[in-house]
């Protein structure tokens, strides 16, 4: 079996490394696979595979028409590799991505075109690396119905906050630390404002839901604004801060944002450094709880190697995903909140039921309201940091 991988960064190296190491125990169970070419965008640059015969090609073409039945994603380009992506599709090519920002923006229109041109569309890889979860529920949603899913899906956001919490490590010092260990995005903005987290509830949420849900429809709050005051606050309460992206159907309406959270509960307040936890609610299990490396080099190319070996098993689930309910995107739930301002505005005087000042900041506990009204009350504020508090989850 020939594929080809567009990308040789941090997961594709990874992928070509676990091949090469492991090609013995695969062929002893069938699995010839053999990389015909690896699209890079520098033939110049100098690389180090471990199969010193490994063929780069900077040429798009020569990947689109060669024999190969399926091509490995792991690049972070959004638009091109879109276009690259339907072009494979088109030619019948299957496609197996960690690419989560393409997934997330192209999700009904990829799968259609999947379903359509018969191959397969495989992104386990795109949400929280190495744990898997897109196919747990996948399979789960043929017969069952699932109502809620929370997860800490972004690793950048939870080394930071889990390193803030324990070491008291300054926001800088240890955002540079993620980078270095390869899990902030090359732009980390999309780590700490929530974006990355948001595109992955949005895969999770529109599966377990089979409903179209828009990436801008989710209340995304980051947490680049965090100081030692939230967490001194936070802890002289009882409660750890972990940025939770969350998702819950209830009355056929789906609540669904990403933000900061306080929390009592043992499951997502002790998932610390760069692991994300999920959390999924079903109609034939109470819960369960999921918790691994969610980014990184080997572990995100584990996820890209099951998938890969289920299509060339023939076992990867056809594209099932449909759109077929309609439901409405409004965070209506009601649950108390943590603001802290230096500014307060007579709307949001109005929601406090907890208030200390230290120094020019106001820090609030607001009465039970829902997200969508604390929203209208704090858009005019810009130097805020805010969580929601569960006390339970
Ligand atoms: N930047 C991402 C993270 C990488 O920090 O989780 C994995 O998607």
């Amino acid at each position: 079996m020939k594929i080809a991988i567009m990308g040789f960064g941090t997961v594709g190296t990874g992928v070509e490394e676990i091949l090469f190491k492991k090609r013995d125990a695969l062929l002893k169970n069938n699995f010839d696979i053999e990389i015909e070419k690896v699209l890079i965008k520098n033939k110049n640059k100098e690389r180090f595979p471990h199969n010193k015969d490994l063929v780069f090609t900077d040429d798009f073409d020569e990947i689109l028409n060669s024999d190969v039945d399926t091509v490995i994603d792991v690049t972070s380009n959004l638009e091109e590799t879109h276009d690259r992506i339907v072009k494979l599709m088109k030619s019948g090519k299957n496609i197996v991505t960690a690419n989560k920002a393409m997934v997330s923006k192209y999700f009904e229109e990829l799968n259609e075109l999947a379903r359509e041109n018969e191959v397969y569309f495989s992104y386990e890889a795109s949400v929280a690396g190495a744990i898997p979860i897109i196919h747990p529920i996948m399979e789960e949603a043929f017969f069952s119905d699932m109502n809620k899913i929370y997860g800490i899906l972004n690793g950048t956001s939870n080394y930071i906050l889990s390193k803030m919490e324990l070491e008291g490590s300054s926001y800088d010092d240890v955002l540079k630390e993620a980078q270095e260990l390869g899990y902030a995005e090359a732009d980390p903005s999309a780590d700490v404002l929530g974006f990355d987290a948001m595109r992955k509830i949005r895969i999770l949420s529109s599966l377990i839901y089979k409903a179209k849900i828009e990436e801008d429809e989710i209340f995304t709050f980051g947490i680049s604004n965090i100081k030692k005051s939230d967490f001194d606050f936070a802890k002289d309460k009882g409660y750890a801060i972990r940025l939770l992206a969350k998702s819950k159907l209830s009355d056929g309406k789906i609540n669904i944002s990403v933000i900061p959270t306080f929390l009592k509960d043992n499951f997502f307040a002790k998932t610390f450094d760069g692991i994300n936890a999920i959390k999924v609610w079903g109609e034939n299990f109470s819960s369960y709880e999921l918790k691994g490396p969610g980014a990184g080099k080997l572990e995100t190319a584990d996820a890209i190697m099951r998938d890969l070996l289920r299509i060339l098993a023939k076992r990867e689930i056809k594209t099932f995903y449909d759109a077929s309910n309609s439901y409405k995107v409004t965070n209506n739930l009601k649950n108390k909140f943590y603001i802290r301002t230096s500014k307060i505005s007579s709307q949001l005087k109005n929601l406090v039921e907890e208030e200390k000042c230290i120094g020019d900041d106001h820090h609030i506990i607001t009465k039970e309201i829902s997200l969508d009204e604390l929203r209208n009350s704090i858009k005019d504020l810009d130097d805020i940091f805010i969580a929601e508090i569960e006390e339970e989850i």
